[in-house]
């Protein structure tokens, strides 16, 4: 399918993610609208496309505004959340209302309108703790509670899909990095300190592994999943599959941008604040191991990711130290960091 002349609805376009999925679509010539509430999101990652976008700032809580939002629309791209960890483990009432109730409003209005499709954004976090390469048909046991909130949602694209004429594709991002990825996150933490010329602090041994996958690949994959019916009822992972520990990361980090490529070992009980990172916190119940595999996806899709991991960490850094201002707070955050 050609998008071209599409209107297609992406929540949370003022995001990380969502706001490279705007550009993306624009490029390919549709017709974009955003809802986004602004409560993490800037209109800064959307300066490029201002004139190009219509933007209704509004929740994904209030039905008659998704309604409206929706209405029209070709394609939803849905990627508002609550996506804050901590948040979610303080406060799971809100987390389950905001990306569930939120999502559900997201789902029916789509419903209602005839909308040809939904592209959901999943996460990694449905599948809890898991040794080696995870598939799409193991088992789901979130550790946090956002992981729930997220499954919840997800199993609700699926009902809609298999009982209500909705097309729902879920996606099961990984550790999408790239440039604009919000500030606290291990990766621009430790890129911000290599832009002050320190190196990176790791809390503990840092033996955890994560899969990193940039941005550009996730849009690629969501392009994917509106322009090929096969995507249709499924979710897949989007990932990389190749696994990397944050200490490792750290050392990439430091070698591609230090003079001096050391890394910093710091003792940090989960849930405690550092005292080298000041406004963070380590995660607490982290996962060993987050590490999905690519494979549906390239079976069914022909998707694969590409951005190779030092070019994206290159690339992130250039933005980095082209937004200092971006750097120096915590974006839009409410809470104690
Ligand atoms: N970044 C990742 O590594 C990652 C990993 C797994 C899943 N995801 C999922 O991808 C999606 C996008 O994540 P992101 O990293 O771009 O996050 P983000 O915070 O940058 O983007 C989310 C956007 O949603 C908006 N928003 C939040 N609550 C809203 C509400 N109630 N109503 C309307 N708008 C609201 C925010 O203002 C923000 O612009 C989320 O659904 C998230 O759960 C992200």
């Amino acid at each position: 399918m050609n998008i071209k002349g599409s209107k297609i609805l992406v929540t949370g376009g003022a995001g990380f993610i969502g706001s490279h999925i705007v550009d993306f679509l624009l490029r390919q010539g549709a017709a974009v609208r955003i809802l986004d509430n602004l409560s993490f999101g800037t209109m800064e990652n959307l300066v490029g496309v201002k004139d190009d976008i219509e933007f209704i700032q509004g929740d994904i809580l209030d039905p008659e505004t998704v309604a409206k939002s929706v209405k029209g629309m070709d394609i939803v791209s849905h990627h508002a959340a609550q996506l804050e960890i901590f948040v979610a483990a303080e406060d799971p009432s809100w987390d389950l209302k905001v990306n569930t109730i939120g999502t559900l409003n997201v789902f029916e209005a789509a419903r209602q309108a005839g909308v040809g499709r939904v592209v959901n954004a999943s996460s990694a976090c449905v599948y809890g703790q898991k040794d080696g390469l995870t598939t799409e048909t193991d088992s789901r046991k979130p550790n946090w509670a956002y992981g729930v909130s997220k499954l919840a949602a997800e199993e609700y694209g699926r009902i809609y899909s298999e009982t209500k004429g909705l097309d729902v594709v879920s996606l099961r991002y990984s550790i999408v990095y790239g440039e604009r990825e919000w500030f606290r996150r291990v990766l621009p933490i430790f890129l911000k300190r290599a832009l002050d010329g320190k190196p990176p602090v790791v809390f503990g041994d840092g033996n955890q592994i994560r899969d990193f996958v940039h941005v550009e690949d996730v849009v690629r994959m969501h392009d994917a999943c509106i322009t090929d019916d096969r995507a249709v009822g499924e979710m897949f992972n989007v990932s990389t599959g190749i696994g990397v520990s944050v200490v490792e990361l750290a050392q990439a980090v430091a070698k591609l941008f230090l003079d001096d490529p050391q890394i910093i070992h710091e003792q940090v009980a989960e849930g405690k604040p550092s005292a080298q990172i000041p406004g963070k916190r380590r995660n607490a119940a982290e996962l060993k191991a987050m590490l999905l595999a690519p494979d549906k996806a390239k079976i069914l899709l022909d998707w694969e990711p590409k951005v190779p991991l030092e070019e994206g960490l290159r690339r992130e850094y250039e933005w980095a130290k082209a937004h200092p201002h971006r750097w120096g707070k915590i974006l839009n955050s409410n809470w104690n960091v």
